[in-house]
Protein backbone atom coordinates (compact mmCIF):
# COMPACT_ATOMS: atom_id res chain seq x y z
CA UNK A 1 0.00 0.00 0.00
CA UNK A 2 2.80 2.09 1.10
CA UNK A 3 4.61 1.96 -2.73
CA UNK A 4 1.18 2.70 -4.04
CA UNK A 5 1.06 5.48 -1.91
CA UNK A 6 4.61 6.70 -3.44
CA UNK A 7 4.19 5.74 -6.80
CA UNK A 8 1.51 8.16 -6.77
CA UNK A 9 2.67 10.44 -5.30
CA UNK A 10 5.58 10.89 -7.73
CA UNK A 11 3.35 10.86 -10.31
CA UNK A 12 2.04 14.58 -9.09
CA UNK A 13 2.78 16.71 -11.61
CA UNK A 14 1.40 14.97 -14.45
CA UNK A 15 -1.75 13.89 -12.18
CA UNK A 16 -2.59 17.37 -11.02
CA UNK A 17 -2.82 18.97 -14.83
CA UNK A 18 -5.19 15.69 -15.38
CA UNK A 19 -7.31 15.95 -12.72
CA UNK A 20 -8.19 19.59 -13.55
CA UNK A 21 -10.98 17.59 -15.96
CA UNK A 22 -13.41 16.86 -12.81
CA UNK A 23 -16.20 19.25 -13.14
CA UNK A 24 -20.02 18.80 -13.75
CA UNK A 25 -21.33 20.16 -16.60
CA UNK A 26 -24.22 22.51 -17.58
CA UNK A 27 -24.94 20.91 -20.40
CA UNK A 28 -23.75 17.50 -21.99
CA UNK A 29 -21.70 16.86 -25.48
CA UNK A 30 -23.60 16.82 -28.94
CA UNK A 31 -24.01 13.51 -30.23
CA UNK A 32 -23.96 12.29 -33.34
CA UNK A 33 -28.02 11.20 -33.03
CA UNK A 34 -30.04 12.97 -30.58
CA UNK A 35 -31.10 10.39 -28.50
CA UNK A 36 -33.41 11.19 -25.97
CA UNK A 37 -32.93 9.40 -22.30
CA UNK A 38 -36.31 11.07 -21.06
CA UNK A 39 -37.89 8.91 -24.13
CA UNK A 40 -37.10 5.75 -23.62
CA UNK A 41 -36.98 5.96 -20.12
CA UNK A 42 -39.75 7.84 -18.69
CA UNK A 43 -42.20 8.20 -21.68
CA UNK A 44 -41.64 4.21 -22.66
CA UNK A 45 -40.88 3.05 -19.32
CA UNK A 46 -37.57 1.45 -20.41
CA UNK A 47 -35.26 0.20 -17.47
CA UNK A 48 -31.54 1.19 -17.40
CA UNK A 49 -30.25 -2.25 -17.66
CA UNK A 50 -32.02 -3.29 -20.96
CA UNK A 51 -29.42 -0.77 -22.58
CA UNK A 52 -26.61 -0.90 -20.22
CA UNK A 53 -26.54 -4.50 -19.35
CA UNK A 54 -23.34 -4.95 -18.88
CA UNK A 55 -23.45 -2.67 -15.18
CA UNK A 56 -23.64 -5.89 -12.81
CA UNK A 57 -20.71 -7.83 -14.57
CA UNK A 58 -18.34 -5.62 -15.72
CA UNK A 59 -16.16 -2.86 -14.95
CA UNK A 60 -18.34 -1.11 -17.60
CA UNK A 61 -21.81 -0.34 -18.30
CA UNK A 62 -21.09 -0.10 -21.76
CA UNK A 63 -22.92 1.61 -24.25
CA UNK A 64 -25.30 -0.37 -26.47
CA UNK A 65 -24.95 -2.27 -29.86
CA UNK A 66 -26.57 -0.68 -33.00
CA UNK A 67 -27.98 -3.78 -33.22
CA UNK A 68 -29.69 -3.31 -29.70
CA UNK A 69 -31.36 -0.40 -31.13
CA UNK A 70 -32.59 -1.79 -34.27
CA UNK A 71 -34.75 -4.05 -32.53
CA UNK A 72 -37.13 -1.87 -32.05
CA UNK A 73 -36.02 0.73 -34.59
CA UNK A 74 -36.67 -1.43 -37.54
CA UNK A 75 -39.75 -1.08 -36.80
CA UNK A 76 -40.22 2.55 -34.85
CA UNK A 77 -39.95 5.09 -37.16
CA UNK A 78 -40.78 7.90 -35.06
CA UNK A 79 -44.37 9.72 -34.65
CA UNK A 80 -43.11 13.34 -35.17
CA UNK A 81 -40.79 15.16 -38.03
CA UNK A 82 -38.13 15.69 -35.64
CA UNK A 83 -38.14 12.24 -34.12
CA UNK A 84 -38.42 10.61 -37.75
CA UNK A 85 -35.28 13.03 -38.79
CA UNK A 86 -33.05 11.34 -35.80
CA UNK A 87 -33.99 7.94 -36.05
CA UNK A 88 -33.40 8.05 -39.95
CA UNK A 89 -29.84 8.79 -39.18
CA UNK A 90 -29.59 5.63 -36.94
CA UNK A 91 -31.01 3.54 -39.66
CA UNK A 92 -28.10 5.41 -41.88
CA UNK A 93 -25.65 4.18 -39.20
CA UNK A 94 -26.79 0.76 -39.57
CA UNK A 95 -27.38 0.09 -43.29
CA UNK A 96 -23.88 1.40 -44.08
CA UNK A 97 -22.30 -0.90 -41.08
CA UNK A 98 -21.08 1.97 -39.35
CA UNK A 99 -20.42 2.32 -35.53
CA UNK A 100 -22.11 5.71 -34.16
CA UNK A 101 -19.37 7.60 -32.44
CA UNK A 102 -21.19 8.47 -29.37
CA UNK A 103 -19.39 11.22 -27.43
CA UNK A 104 -18.28 10.25 -24.06
CA UNK A 105 -19.77 11.49 -21.29
CA UNK A 106 -18.23 10.59 -17.95
CA UNK A 107 -14.65 9.07 -17.24
CA UNK A 108 -12.06 9.42 -14.26
CA UNK A 109 -8.04 9.31 -15.58
CA UNK A 110 -5.94 6.22 -16.02
CA UNK A 111 -4.54 5.95 -12.50
CA UNK A 112 -8.10 5.10 -11.13
CA UNK A 113 -9.28 1.98 -11.06
CA UNK A 114 -13.02 2.29 -11.30
CA UNK A 115 -15.67 -0.45 -11.86
CA UNK A 116 -20.08 -0.44 -12.23
CA UNK A 117 -19.86 -3.98 -10.60
CA UNK A 118 -18.99 -3.41 -7.30
CA UNK A 119 -21.67 -0.65 -6.61
CA UNK A 120 -24.21 -2.71 -8.46
CA UNK A 121 -23.63 -5.26 -6.09
CA UNK A 122 -23.68 -3.45 -2.78
CA UNK A 123 -26.86 -1.78 -4.63
CA UNK A 124 -25.87 1.87 -5.04
CA UNK A 125 -27.91 3.22 -7.76
CA UNK A 126 -27.40 5.19 -10.89
CA UNK A 127 -28.69 7.89 -9.65
CA UNK A 128 -26.38 8.54 -6.43
CA UNK A 129 -23.60 8.92 -9.22
CA UNK A 130 -24.97 10.03 -12.63
CA UNK A 131 -28.63 11.97 -11.37
CA UNK A 132 -31.51 11.73 -12.76
CA UNK A 133 -30.85 10.42 -15.91
CA UNK A 134 -34.41 9.33 -16.50
CA UNK A 135 -35.50 12.99 -17.06
CA UNK A 136 -32.40 14.25 -18.92
CA UNK A 137 -32.47 15.21 -23.19
CA UNK A 138 -28.70 14.69 -23.25
CA UNK A 139 -26.65 12.83 -20.85
CA UNK A 140 -24.33 15.18 -18.74
CA UNK A 141 -21.88 14.91 -15.85
CA UNK A 142 -23.85 16.17 -13.11
CA UNK A 143 -21.16 15.05 -10.21
CA UNK A 144 -17.29 16.10 -9.73
CA UNK A 145 -15.77 12.43 -10.28
CA UNK A 146 -13.11 14.32 -7.89
CA UNK A 147 -11.21 11.82 -5.06
CA UNK A 148 -13.08 13.77 -2.32
CA UNK A 149 -16.20 12.70 -3.73
CA UNK A 150 -15.62 8.98 -4.10
CA UNK A 151 -14.02 9.25 -0.44
CA UNK A 152 -17.15 11.02 1.16
CA UNK A 153 -19.37 8.34 0.37
CA UNK A 154 -17.17 5.41 1.02
CA UNK A 155 -16.38 6.32 4.32
CA UNK A 156 -20.40 7.14 5.24
CA UNK A 157 -20.67 3.55 3.51
CA UNK A 158 -17.86 2.25 5.17
CA UNK A 159 -16.08 0.96 2.09
CA UNK A 160 -12.97 0.83 1.72
CA UNK A 161 -10.52 3.86 1.67
CA UNK A 162 -6.98 2.21 1.19
CA UNK A 163 -5.16 4.16 -1.65
CA UNK A 164 -4.51 0.88 -2.86
CA UNK A 165 -8.58 0.21 -3.39
CA UNK A 166 -8.91 2.94 -6.21
CA UNK A 167 -5.26 3.06 -7.70
CA UNK A 168 -2.61 0.28 -8.83
C1 LIG B 1 -32.59 2.67 -25.18
C2 LIG B 1 -31.28 2.48 -24.62
C3 LIG B 1 -30.88 3.18 -23.33
C4 LIG B 1 -31.54 3.15 -22.11
C5 LIG B 1 -32.85 2.47 -21.76
C6 LIG B 1 -30.70 3.90 -21.19
N1 LIG B 1 -29.59 4.36 -21.84
FE1 LIG B 1 -28.06 5.38 -21.03
N2 LIG B 1 -27.19 5.62 -22.87
C7 LIG B 1 -27.68 5.08 -24.06
C8 LIG B 1 -26.88 5.57 -25.18
C9 LIG B 1 -27.10 5.25 -26.65
C10 LIG B 1 -25.89 6.40 -24.63
C11 LIG B 1 -24.79 7.17 -25.38
C12 LIG B 1 -25.31 8.50 -25.90
C13 LIG B 1 -25.49 9.53 -24.82
O1 LIG B 1 -24.56 9.79 -24.04
O2 LIG B 1 -26.61 10.10 -24.76
C14 LIG B 1 -26.11 6.41 -23.18
C15 LIG B 1 -25.33 7.11 -22.27
C16 LIG B 1 -25.50 7.05 -20.89
C17 LIG B 1 -24.62 7.67 -19.93
C18 LIG B 1 -23.39 8.50 -20.26
C19 LIG B 1 -22.25 7.58 -20.67
C20 LIG B 1 -20.94 8.30 -20.81
O3 LIG B 1 -20.47 8.47 -21.94
O4 LIG B 1 -20.40 8.73 -19.78
C21 LIG B 1 -25.11 7.40 -18.68
C22 LIG B 1 -24.52 7.82 -17.36
C23 LIG B 1 -26.31 6.63 -18.87
N3 LIG B 1 -26.52 6.42 -20.21
C24 LIG B 1 -27.10 6.19 -17.83
C25 LIG B 1 -28.36 5.62 -18.01
C26 LIG B 1 -29.30 5.40 -16.92
C27 LIG B 1 -29.03 5.74 -15.47
C28 LIG B 1 -30.42 4.84 -17.49
C29 LIG B 1 -31.73 4.50 -16.80
C30 LIG B 1 -32.31 5.60 -16.00
C31 LIG B 1 -30.15 4.68 -18.92
N4 LIG B 1 -28.90 5.19 -19.18
C32 LIG B 1 -31.01 4.11 -19.84
C33 LIG B 1 -28.75 4.21 -24.17
C34 LIG B 1 -29.67 3.94 -23.16
C1 LIG C 1 -37.44 -1.28 -26.62
C2 LIG C 1 -37.56 -0.49 -27.82
C3 LIG C 1 -36.51 0.58 -28.14
C4 LIG C 1 -35.14 0.44 -28.17
C5 LIG C 1 -34.32 -0.79 -27.85
C6 LIG C 1 -34.62 1.71 -28.62
N1 LIG C 1 -35.63 2.60 -28.85
FE1 LIG C 1 -35.46 4.47 -29.58
N2 LIG C 1 -37.44 4.76 -29.35
C7 LIG C 1 -38.35 3.80 -28.94
C8 LIG C 1 -39.68 4.40 -28.83
C9 LIG C 1 -40.96 3.69 -28.40
C10 LIG C 1 -39.53 5.75 -29.21
C11 LIG C 1 -40.60 6.83 -29.26
C12 LIG C 1 -41.18 6.87 -30.65
C13 LIG C 1 -42.24 7.95 -30.76
O1 LIG C 1 -42.81 8.34 -29.74
O2 LIG C 1 -42.47 8.37 -31.88
C14 LIG C 1 -38.11 5.94 -29.55
C15 LIG C 1 -37.57 7.11 -30.02
C16 LIG C 1 -36.28 7.26 -30.49
C17 LIG C 1 -35.75 8.44 -31.12
C18 LIG C 1 -36.50 9.75 -31.32
C19 LIG C 1 -36.57 10.48 -29.98
C20 LIG C 1 -35.17 10.79 -29.50
O3 LIG C 1 -34.70 10.08 -28.59
O4 LIG C 1 -34.51 11.65 -30.11
C21 LIG C 1 -34.43 8.19 -31.42
C22 LIG C 1 -33.44 9.11 -32.10
C23 LIG C 1 -34.14 6.86 -30.95
N3 LIG C 1 -35.29 6.31 -30.41
C24 LIG C 1 -32.89 6.26 -31.02
C25 LIG C 1 -32.58 5.05 -30.40
C26 LIG C 1 -31.23 4.53 -30.26
C27 LIG C 1 -29.97 5.21 -30.77
C28 LIG C 1 -31.33 3.34 -29.61
C29 LIG C 1 -30.22 2.41 -29.20
C30 LIG C 1 -29.23 2.97 -28.30
C31 LIG C 1 -32.75 3.11 -29.35
N4 LIG C 1 -33.46 4.18 -29.81
C32 LIG C 1 -33.26 1.98 -28.75
C33 LIG C 1 -38.07 2.48 -28.65
C34 LIG C 1 -36.81 1.94 -28.56
C1 LIG D 1 -20.49 4.80 -7.65
C2 LIG D 1 -20.79 5.67 -8.75
C3 LIG D 1 -21.50 5.11 -9.96
C4 LIG D 1 -22.66 4.35 -10.02
C5 LIG D 1 -23.49 3.84 -8.86
C6 LIG D 1 -22.95 4.15 -11.42
N1 LIG D 1 -21.99 4.75 -12.19
FE1 LIG D 1 -21.90 4.76 -14.21
N2 LIG D 1 -20.06 5.69 -14.15
C7 LIG D 1 -19.44 6.12 -12.99
C8 LIG D 1 -18.10 6.60 -13.31
C9 LIG D 1 -17.08 7.14 -12.31
C10 LIG D 1 -17.94 6.44 -14.71
C11 LIG D 1 -16.68 6.73 -15.54
C12 LIG D 1 -15.90 5.42 -15.53
C13 LIG D 1 -14.58 5.39 -16.27
O1 LIG D 1 -14.06 6.39 -16.72
O2 LIG D 1 -14.06 4.26 -16.40
C14 LIG D 1 -19.20 5.89 -15.22
C15 LIG D 1 -19.47 5.59 -16.55
C16 LIG D 1 -20.72 5.13 -17.01
C17 LIG D 1 -21.05 4.92 -18.42
C18 LIG D 1 -20.11 5.14 -19.59
C19 LIG D 1 -19.64 3.81 -20.16
C20 LIG D 1 -18.84 3.03 -19.15
O3 LIG D 1 -19.25 1.91 -18.85
O4 LIG D 1 -17.81 3.51 -18.65
C21 LIG D 1 -22.35 4.48 -18.45
C22 LIG D 1 -23.17 4.10 -19.70
C23 LIG D 1 -22.83 4.41 -17.09
N3 LIG D 1 -21.80 4.82 -16.23
C24 LIG D 1 -24.09 3.98 -16.73
C25 LIG D 1 -24.47 3.64 -15.43
C26 LIG D 1 -25.73 2.98 -15.07
C27 LIG D 1 -26.82 2.58 -16.05
C28 LIG D 1 -25.72 2.83 -13.71
C29 LIG D 1 -26.74 2.15 -12.82
C30 LIG D 1 -27.14 0.80 -13.22
C31 LIG D 1 -24.45 3.40 -13.22
N4 LIG D 1 -23.73 3.87 -14.30
C32 LIG D 1 -24.05 3.44 -11.89
C33 LIG D 1 -19.98 6.09 -11.73
C34 LIG D 1 -21.10 5.36 -11.34
C1 LIG E 1 -22.51 6.91 -3.59
C2 LIG E 1 -21.49 6.10 -2.96
C3 LIG E 1 -20.21 5.78 -3.68
C4 LIG E 1 -19.49 6.60 -4.53
C5 LIG E 1 -19.79 8.01 -4.96
C6 LIG E 1 -18.33 5.82 -4.94
N1 LIG E 1 -18.35 4.58 -4.37
FE1 LIG E 1 -17.00 3.07 -4.66
N2 LIG E 1 -18.08 1.85 -3.47
C7 LIG E 1 -19.22 2.19 -2.79
C8 LIG E 1 -19.74 1.02 -2.08
C9 LIG E 1 -20.99 0.97 -1.20
C10 LIG E 1 -18.87 -0.05 -2.40
C11 LIG E 1 -18.97 -1.53 -1.98
C12 LIG E 1 -18.32 -1.77 -0.68
C13 LIG E 1 -18.40 -3.22 -0.28
O1 LIG E 1 -18.82 -4.06 -1.06
O2 LIG E 1 -18.00 -3.48 0.84
C14 LIG E 1 -17.83 0.51 -3.28
C15 LIG E 1 -16.77 -0.24 -3.79
C16 LIG E 1 -15.77 0.27 -4.58
C17 LIG E 1 -14.62 -0.48 -5.07
C18 LIG E 1 -14.35 -1.95 -4.77
C19 LIG E 1 -13.69 -2.03 -3.42
C20 LIG E 1 -13.32 -3.43 -3.02
O3 LIG E 1 -13.60 -3.77 -1.86
O4 LIG E 1 -12.79 -4.15 -3.86
C21 LIG E 1 -13.84 0.39 -5.79
C22 LIG E 1 -12.52 0.08 -6.49
C23 LIG E 1 -14.50 1.67 -5.78
N3 LIG E 1 -15.65 1.57 -5.02
C24 LIG E 1 -14.00 2.81 -6.40
C25 LIG E 1 -14.69 4.03 -6.46
C26 LIG E 1 -14.20 5.19 -7.17
C27 LIG E 1 -12.90 5.28 -7.95
C28 LIG E 1 -15.16 6.17 -7.01
C29 LIG E 1 -15.16 7.57 -7.56
C30 LIG E 1 -14.88 7.74 -8.98
C31 LIG E 1 -16.22 5.61 -6.19
N4 LIG E 1 -15.90 4.31 -5.86
C32 LIG E 1 -17.35 6.30 -5.80
C33 LIG E 1 -19.83 3.42 -2.78
C34 LIG E 1 -19.48 4.52 -3.58
C1 LIG F 1 -12.38 5.60 -3.50
C2 LIG F 1 -11.35 5.84 -4.49
C3 LIG F 1 -10.06 6.52 -4.13
C4 LIG F 1 -9.24 6.26 -3.03
C5 LIG F 1 -9.49 5.30 -1.88
C6 LIG F 1 -8.07 7.10 -3.19
N1 LIG F 1 -8.17 7.83 -4.35
FE1 LIG F 1 -6.76 9.09 -5.10
N2 LIG F 1 -8.00 9.58 -6.65
C7 LIG F 1 -9.24 9.05 -6.87
C8 LIG F 1 -9.82 9.70 -8.02
C9 LIG F 1 -11.20 9.42 -8.61
C10 LIG F 1 -8.87 10.63 -8.50
C11 LIG F 1 -8.99 11.52 -9.73
C12 LIG F 1 -9.55 12.85 -9.34
C13 LIG F 1 -9.83 13.79 -10.50
O1 LIG F 1 -9.65 13.42 -11.67
O2 LIG F 1 -10.21 14.91 -10.18
C14 LIG F 1 -7.73 10.53 -7.62
C15 LIG F 1 -6.56 11.29 -7.75
C16 LIG F 1 -5.45 11.15 -6.95
C17 LIG F 1 -4.23 11.92 -7.13
C18 LIG F 1 -3.98 12.96 -8.20
C19 LIG F 1 -4.10 14.36 -7.66
C20 LIG F 1 -5.50 14.75 -7.28
O3 LIG F 1 -5.73 15.06 -6.09
O4 LIG F 1 -6.39 14.76 -8.15
C21 LIG F 1 -3.35 11.49 -6.18
C22 LIG F 1 -1.93 11.98 -5.94
C23 LIG F 1 -4.05 10.51 -5.36
N3 LIG F 1 -5.32 10.31 -5.89
C24 LIG F 1 -3.50 9.86 -4.27
C25 LIG F 1 -4.20 9.05 -3.40
C26 LIG F 1 -3.67 8.53 -2.14
C27 LIG F 1 -2.26 8.79 -1.63
C28 LIG F 1 -4.67 7.79 -1.56
C29 LIG F 1 -4.69 7.11 -0.20
C30 LIG F 1 -4.49 8.01 0.94
C31 LIG F 1 -5.83 7.81 -2.48
N4 LIG F 1 -5.50 8.60 -3.55
C32 LIG F 1 -7.02 7.14 -2.28
C33 LIG F 1 -9.84 8.06 -6.12
C34 LIG F 1 -9.36 7.51 -4.95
Amino acid sequence: MQTAAIRILLALPVLAVLSACGRAQAEGPTQPIEFMHDVHVTDNEMECVYCHFTVDRSEEAGIPSTETCMGCHRFIRGSTPEYQEQIQLLQGFWTDSLPIPWVRVHSVPEFVQFSHKPHTRAEVECVECHGEVETMEQVRQVESLSMGWCLECHRDEEAEDDCAVCHY
